[in-house]
């Protein structure tokens, strides 16, 4: 009798750490901290601070020093970046999702909550259109390999208008061709990605 208990607990116990394994290999998405590197988030943050809270500054001031280039040619290797193809792999760069995941936190997760489900506090109420768990966007970064190029042109161009309600929550997503490098949005991007679980490789994400 005793026996066969302690072969139930272990038993119980194995099963247990193999859900959690199971658990682990299946969980894909991950939360905007687990995705962030402190390194990465600190970086932006002081970068933004030194260029007076200009995104697309602060970001080619940072690749200025990691690259040992010029800030001339930073701006023109930003520029020469596809306006249609995610030179990034959700799956395969965790550096990328990690940056990307930095960009959304300071930019995005004011609207599109910190959860990326659309329940952010400057929207008047949580939004299906701009919750990424949502079905249509998830089935739009896998199965539809157009949307991508479809989220790069949204990102940049925002929607015709973008007048802010009386109470200064938006109902609109607002555009960020001023303000966010090329780099940066494709970045946000590939962090978006890296949150469907059902995005199991790349190729699918490739928008070819
Ligand atoms: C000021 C609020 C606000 C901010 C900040 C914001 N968005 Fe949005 N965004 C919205 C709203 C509102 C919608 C939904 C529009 C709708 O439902 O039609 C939306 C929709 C979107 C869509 C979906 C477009 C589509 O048609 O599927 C994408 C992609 C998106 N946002 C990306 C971003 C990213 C990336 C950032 C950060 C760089 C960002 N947004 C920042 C308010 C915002």
């Amino acid at each position: 009798m005793h026996q066969y208990s302690i072969r139930v607990v272990a038993l119980l116990s194995g099963s247990l750490v193999a859900t959690c394994l199971a658990l682990v290999a299946c969980s894909g998405p991950q939360s905007l901290d687990r995705a962030i590197t402190v390194v990465d988030e600190s970086a932006y943050t002081q970068a933004l601070a030194d260029q007076k809270n200009d995104p697309a500054e602060a970001f080619l001031t940072m690749r200025v020093e990691e690259l040992g280039i010029s800030a001339e040619q930073a701006v023109a290797r930003d520029q020469a970046l596809s306006t249609t193809k995610n030179p990034f792999k959700a799956r395969k760069d965790p550096v990328a999702v990690s940056r990307g995941a930095v960009v959304y936190k300071k930019h995005c997760a004011d609207c599109h909550g910190q959860n990326a489900d659309g329940r952010g506090t400057r929207l008047p109420e949580a939004l299906a259109g701009a919750d990424f768990h949502d079905f249509s966007h998830r089935f739009a970064s896998t199965l539809h390999h157009g949307a991508p190029r479809a989220w790069f042109r949204k990102i940049t161009g925002g929607y015709t208008a973008e007048t802010p309600n009386s109470d200064g929550t938006f109902s609109e997503m607002p555009a960020f061709n001023d303000t966010l490098a090329r780099e940066q949005v494709w970045l946000v991007i590939t962090y978006l990605q890296s949150l469907d679980a059902d995005l199991q490789d790349d190729a699918r994400a490739e928008n070819e």
